[in-house]
């Protein structure tokens, strides 16, 4: 293929922008026929989840409102120790509300397993998780997640809202990136 600036560091790509496309208005079908009636919250992870969830929510066609979370986890930049610090807090209480995380991947499951628990606290009517993402491979402890876009194998991936050091989120579509620039950079 013929590489923009942008794609240089791609070495292929995973799920292209019409495979996300169809599958991101299956998952809308789905959560809409699910939350039929039902006052729906999604809460969206930042910053990659913001692409996924805009996508999805034009699919919706049950009313919903969105509030955002920023968390970071200590550690490395491509390894979740599963310690989480909370950057900005939602601005909507969660009581009784019917709760749908959007997160863009999950990978160990460390950080979306403190951040449920941390949900979970604040008593919602019920709590579920949407992931666009997820490498099987990598758990390291079970969380049900209840919408996967799509399960991938354990290679590094960015694009569609997902970034190797804050880059690449503006890729259309979600490739791997080439193992001697995540070795190179990571390694800084
Ligand atoms: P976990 O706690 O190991 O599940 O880490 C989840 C977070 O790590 C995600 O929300 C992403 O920010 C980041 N992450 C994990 N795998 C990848 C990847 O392949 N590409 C980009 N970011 C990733
Ligand atoms: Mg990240």
């Amino acid at each position: 293929m013929s590489q923009t600036e942008l794609e240089r560091g791609v070495a292929e790509i995973l799920v292209d922008e019409e495979t996300l496309r169809a599958r991101v208005l299956e998952l809308g079908e789905e959560i809409s026929n699910d939350y039929t009636g039902r006052d729906l919250l999604l809460v969206g992870v930042l910053k990659g989840a913001v692409f996924f969830m805009a996508d999805l929510m034009r699919c919706l066609t049950v009313p919903c409102e969105v509030d955002f979370m920023a968390i970071s986890s200590y550690g490395a930049a491509s390894d979740s120790s599963g310690v989480v610090r909370i950057l900005k807090d939602l601005d909507i209480p969660l009581d009784g509300r019917h709760v749908l995380v959007v997160e863009d991947i999950i990978d160990s499951g460390l950080t979306l397993s403190y951040l449920m628990r941390n949900l979970q606290a604040r008593e919602p009517a019920s709590l579920e998780v949407c992931a666009l993402l997820t490498k099987p491979g990598r758990r390291e402890i079970e969380i049900p997640v209840r919408y996967v876009g799509f399960e991938i194998p354990n290679r590094f991936v960015v694009g569609y809202g997902l970034d190797f050091a804050e880059r690449y989120r503006n890729l259309p579509y979600v490739g791997v990136l080439e193992e001697d620039v995540e070795r190179g950079l990571t390694s800084t």
